[in-house]
């Protein structure tokens, strides 16, 4: 077997897609293994999972750095540090500058839950509510500097029914999002999705 892609994991609050990652992961074929997970807030609910499962963790404060350059800069030394060749943000609650973007491009996943480039930002299922869709959904893709618009790894949708509120809703899409997400960190890492002239190529 070739060796698992060491991946980290950037998350700012419960982690639920993490433990996905990491369940995921725990198989010895599956071929990314989660080596480092870093969040910019203390208390989030990822890092004491990642503890737990014996994951090494990191703390970086955004509000310790006058930019976010210099924030970026303290998490790209992190990565390096880890000798990490995947990074999956998930419920990450930073913008990247562009540089970290484009440094990392094509090794640098994101989950969102809709259909992108449905919905974008934040309020996600609020807006979906809003816009009656009757379907909605969750997507993988590759981080680009544009907030929530690159490349697409992977979807999954689900219905929206009669009565649904932003909670019921996002409850319906994470389901998704636990499967659809390691499925794509499965096709970066075995190569088999990868980011060419700022598309998803698929082989
Ligand atoms: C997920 O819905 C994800 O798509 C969005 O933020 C939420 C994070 O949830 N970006 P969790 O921290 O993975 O439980």
């Amino acid at each position: 077997m070739t060796a698992r892609k060491r991946t980290a994991v950037l998350v700012s609050g419960r982690g639920s897609n993490l433990q996905a990652l990491i369940d995921a992961a725990r198989d010895p074929a599956f071929p990314a293994e989660i080596v480092l997970v870093i969040s910019n807030v203390e208390a989030a609910e990822g890092l004491a999972r990642a503890a737990e499962t014996g994951i090494a963790t990191k703390f970086i404060s955004h509000k310790d750095f006058a930019s976010r350059g210099d924030f970026d800069a303290a998490i790209d030394a992190s990565l390096r540090a880890a000798d990490v060749s995947l990074v999956c943000e998930a419920g990450f609650m930073r913008i990247h500058s562009e540089w970290f973007a484009n440094l990392w491009a094509g090794k640098l996943l994101n989950i969102h839950p809709s259909l992108l480039p449905s919905f974008p930002g934040i309020r996600v299922h609020r807006q979906a509510l809003d816009a009656g869709v009757k379907i909605s959904g969750c997507t993988v893709h590759f981080l680009v500097p544009a907030l929530d618009s690159g490349p697409i790894i992977a979807q999954a949708a689900v219905p929206v029914l009669e009565g649904d509120t932003p909670e019921t809703l996002a409850a319906r899409i994470l389901v998704e999002e636990h499967r659809v997400y390691p499925e794509a960190l499965r096709l970066a890492a075995e190569g088999k999705v990868t980011l060419e002239n700022g598309k998803a190529v698929f082989r």
